[in-house]
């Protein structure tokens, strides 16, 4: 019981910031329904939509692209930066897909993906890749990974995934991918903040 004392500590500190910062018991905080229309400050969906896409800006992220090949055999990827580490053990990952991507299908029945984390002189390879309906493979340099899933040349790490399970997320589609192979190269890593591009400061 004495050496679990700091344990002890630590969640009834944690109770009491949750206590005191909404003034509601835990409990009830955690039996409470989601309710996200019922404090909106915001006086049009449209605010609401701008205020959300700024405000989740404010999270710095890396730029990845994530690639697959399709039924048919044609390399297929897009820049994003939903994704997400899940658990170590065992290794997942994640990353959503808009459901307007005509590349939905083929992401989904793909046994394999790779996320290639891009470096800080890839911008120009992320902004092919966010390209629609643009032939995003030609004269780069790739080659075929697990499940001929494409792995671009140059990245400071690839992490190469089964592709195990989906789940729906509002207008996106979750993917988790269990990690079957990883690299990484000492490289500076791209970054996406505020909507734009940058590199890390020191
Ligand atoms: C920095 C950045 C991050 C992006 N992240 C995502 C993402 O996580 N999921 C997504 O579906 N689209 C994301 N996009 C948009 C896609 O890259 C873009 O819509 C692309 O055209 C999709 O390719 P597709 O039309 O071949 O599906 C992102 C774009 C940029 C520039």
């Amino acid at each position: 019981m004495r050496e679990r004392l700091p344990e002890i500590r630590e969640a009834v500190s944690l109770i009491s910031i949750l206590k005191y910062s909404t003034g509601m018991p835990v409990t009830q905080l955690m039996n409470k329904p989601y309710e996200p229309d019922s404090v909106s400050p915001w006086s049009s969906a449209e605010d609401g939509h701008r205020a959300l896409r700024d405000t989740l800006g404010a999270f710095a992220t890396g730029v990845t692209v994530v690639t697959a090949l399709d039924p048919d055999g044609r390399a297929i990827g897009l820049t994003v930066n939903s994704f997400n580490t899940v658990s170590l053990d065992p290794p997942l990952v994640l990353w959503s897909l808009s459901l307007a991507s005509p590349n939905l299908e083929a992401f989904r029945r793909a046994s394999h993906f790779t996320v290639n984390v891009l470096a800080a002189d890839q911008q120009a390879l992320s902004e092919r890749f966010a390209r629609r309906n643009s032939d995003k493979f030609a004269d780069i340099d790739w080659r075929e990974g697990l499940g001929g899933a494409p792995l671009l040349s140059g990245c400071c790490a690839v992490l190469e995934c089964r592709n195990e399970a989906q789940h729906a997320g509002g207008d996106h589609l979750i993917f988790i991918g269990r990690v079957e192979g990883c690299s990484r190269q000492d490289k500076a890593p791209l970054l996406f903040h505020g909507g734009r591009y940058k590199v890390l400061g020191d």
